[in-house]
């Protein structure tokens, strides 16, 4: 299963990726996380409380030694040991921290990129594993190859319409790049009224909805994991569910 979760700032991707992947896990899927955001705090969301890690997209001795330098460019890079070397295992997930790649002008094929393009192309072939990848809301990380790979794009949005906004472009851009499911999640929503909203201005199918929830402020607070949230990992439970239902997995 290999599953990107978009929106726009705030919305909780960085939470429900924790989350999905921590229930991938329990019920004994090989996990593999993908921080792809270039501010990503993904190992903050499983509790992970030690000093700044190193994105591999900033590690540039790498990035020269398998892309080349000097205008040179292999674009097909050696990647395949990467994840391994290069994860952190927490939680019994495996935590990768790309980070984000500053754009460059169109069509820009900087060996960062490029590095970049092919790791995650990489992951896609990882054939037991959940993978599942945090993105911010530029999603040029996927190259249309990659794309193809990527079972399901998640959607999430906030009851608004800034990050709904968001929501819609995402799933342009997704849709472009040759992504066929993409599916909204609703999060911190405290009402009915709430959900009809987003409901009336989206027309993408919604999977499923998580409610506002102090405790998730709080774990955030104190750097804990997201999943110690019960109400939290019961919906988005439901929310995997609704995945398999639609015979993904
Ligand atoms: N259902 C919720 N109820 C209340 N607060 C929530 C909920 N989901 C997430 N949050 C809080 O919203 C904030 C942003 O969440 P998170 O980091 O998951 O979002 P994000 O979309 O990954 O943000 P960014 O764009 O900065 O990466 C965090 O403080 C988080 O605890
Ligand atoms: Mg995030």
């Amino acid at each position: 299963m290999k599953i990107a979760v978009s929106g726009k700032g705030g919305v909780g991707k960085t939470t429900i990726v924790a989350l999905l992947g921590y229930l991938y896990k329990e019920e004994g899927k090989k996990v593999i996380l993908v921080d792809a955001d270039t501010n990503g705090n993904l190992a903050s969301a499983l509790g992970y409380r030690s000093a700044q890690i190193t994105p591999v997209s900033e590690m540039k001795e790498l990035i020269e030694e398998r892309v080349g330098s000097g205008g040179i460019f292999k674009l097909n890079c050696r990647v395949d040991d990467i994840p391994e070397e290069y994860s952190l295992n927490l939680e019994g997930m495996r935590l990768l921290v790309i980070g984000g790649v500053k754009r460059g002008g169109s069509g820009c094929a900087c060996p960062q990129n490029t590095f970049v393009r092919n790791l995650i192309a990489s992951l896609m072939l990882e054939k037991d594993e959940v993978v599942i990848l945090d993105m911010e809301a530029g999603i040029e990380h996927l190259g249309r190859a990659t794309a193809k790979a990527v079972e399901v794009m998640l959607v999430v949005t906030e009851p608004g319409m800034r990050s709904i906004n968001t929501a819609l472009e995402i799933e342009r851009l997704a849709k472009d790049i040759g992504i066929e499911m993409v599916f909204v999640v609703g999060n911190k929503i405290r009402s009915q009224k709430e959900i009809s909203f987003i409901e009336d201005n989206i027309s993408l199918s919604i999977l499923g909805f998580i409610s506002y929830n102090e405790g998730l402020i709080e774990i955030d607070m104190k750097g804990e994991a997201v999943f110690s949230n019960k109400k939290a990992a019961e919906e988005v439970y439901k929310i995997k569910k609704r995945l398999e239902i639609k015979d993904f997995v």
